[in-house]
């Protein structure tokens, strides 16, 4: 049988309910570049989730949503804050730099989160000619640490942005996986808390690739069509994320396979911790669990599973669930983690 490991939520296949879009999607021709009734569709799935008033584009993959999104916000004299373990500051490659000429000020959040009083030093050079000038709080959301920023959080974070001339932005790649851990919808947690632009993840939630930038005010996404094309992130066979995101969106796929993974960390983390010798570093609040495995563990595990070893100097470990992890993958894992930790 297929092997499965924890890995990363983007190790896992396709829900076979986004495989049966893309089938049932591939039959005839209709206009490329989105110009299509699966985009119409799911475009309106969109609004039937943020409102009418948002506006929807879509794009390949998570560094192109985030890019491409920052790059709308932003001019090359601006700033974007982010947290030191934010994908666009580590993960992208020094795209979000190269593309939007924007530095980045990253600080440190042992569990992910960004604090306003974390920002308020960034402030001091504003309106002075030498210093880059504060445009854009970046969060993720769920964190790259798996944790979740509270609704209450977030609306500060927007508040305090808004109030400092600044704009909030959200790596939502796994937003989906924070909605049902705060029990809440879409809408609620982002344009209902001041978020201007959310990046919009569907990978790491079952879809076969394609994420979403979502504009919460009209303007700064008037441009965005220029920008999605130079970005080289316009799909010419767009009716293929579309259908997905259709299928995601329309029911509850997406809220069933998010709680699903978000559950199975729960059920992960618990048994991990049952293990002498492992510390859970994080709260599990999504689908990602953090532990400490004692190195000379590491290479015996890794030789059957592979995960990734997250922080070397400290030997914590991240382990993700997605929606096709099950409970006999995790008693699998943890039997040989007990067989290797004695
Ligand atoms: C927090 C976060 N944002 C964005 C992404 C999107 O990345 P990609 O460009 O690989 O789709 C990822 C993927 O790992 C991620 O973990």
């Amino acid at each position: 049988m297929a092997k499965r490991s924890f890995a990363s939520d983007n190790n896992a296949g396709v829900h076979p309910e986004i495989i049966e879009a893309l089938r049932a999607a591939n039959d005839g021709h209709v206009v490329a570049y989105g110009d299509d009734p699966f985009t119409a569709r799911a475009i309106n799935v969109f609004h039937k989730h943020f409102g009418k008033d948002a506006t929807i584009y879509f794009v390949f993959g998570g560094t192109g949503a985030n890019v491409l999104g920052l790059k709308a916000m932003t001019k090359s004299y601006e700033a974007v804050i982010c947290a030191e373990t934010a994908h666009i500051n580590v993960d992208e490659c020094g795209a979000p730099e190269k593309f939007t000429g924007c530095k980045l000020l990253s600080v440190r959040t042992p569990d992910g989160k960004i604090r306003t009083e974390q920002i308020k030093p960034f402030l001091h050079g504003v309106g002075f000619e030498h210093h880059v000038q504060p445009r854009v709080i970046s969060v993720s959301q769920a964190t790259e640490m798996g944790t979740v920023y509270t609704k209450s959080e977030l609306k500060t974070l927007a508040r305090f942005a808004h109030d400092h001339n600044m704009l909030l932005h959200v790596d939502g790649a796994r937003i989906a996986n924070a909605a049902v851990s705060l029990n809440a919808n879409l809408k609620e947690i982002t344009a209902g808390v001041g978020v201007d632009v959310l990046s919009f993840g569907g990978a790491k939630n079952g879809m076969m690739y394609g994420e979403a930038v979502v504009f919460f005010d009209k303007k700064l996404g008037s441009d965005f069509k220029y920008i999605r094309k130079q970005g080289m992130h316009l799909p010419s066979k767009m009716r293929f994320i579309s259908a997905q995101f259709e299928t995601l969106l329309s029911g509850d796929l997406w809220r069933r396979s998010a709680a699903h993974a978000n559950r199975m960390a729960r059920v992960l983390a618990s048994e991990l911790e049952k293990v002498p010798g492992i510390r859970l570093t994080q709260p599990v609040e999504a689908n990602g669990v953090f532990a400490v495995i004692p190195e000379k563990y590491i290479a015996a595990l890794q030789k059957k599973y592979f995960f990734y070893v997250w922080n070397e100097e400290i030997s914590e470990c991240r382990f993700m669930c997605s929606f096709d992890t099950t409970e006999d993958d995790i008693h699998d894992f943890v039997a040989l983690v007990r067989k290797i930790v004695k």
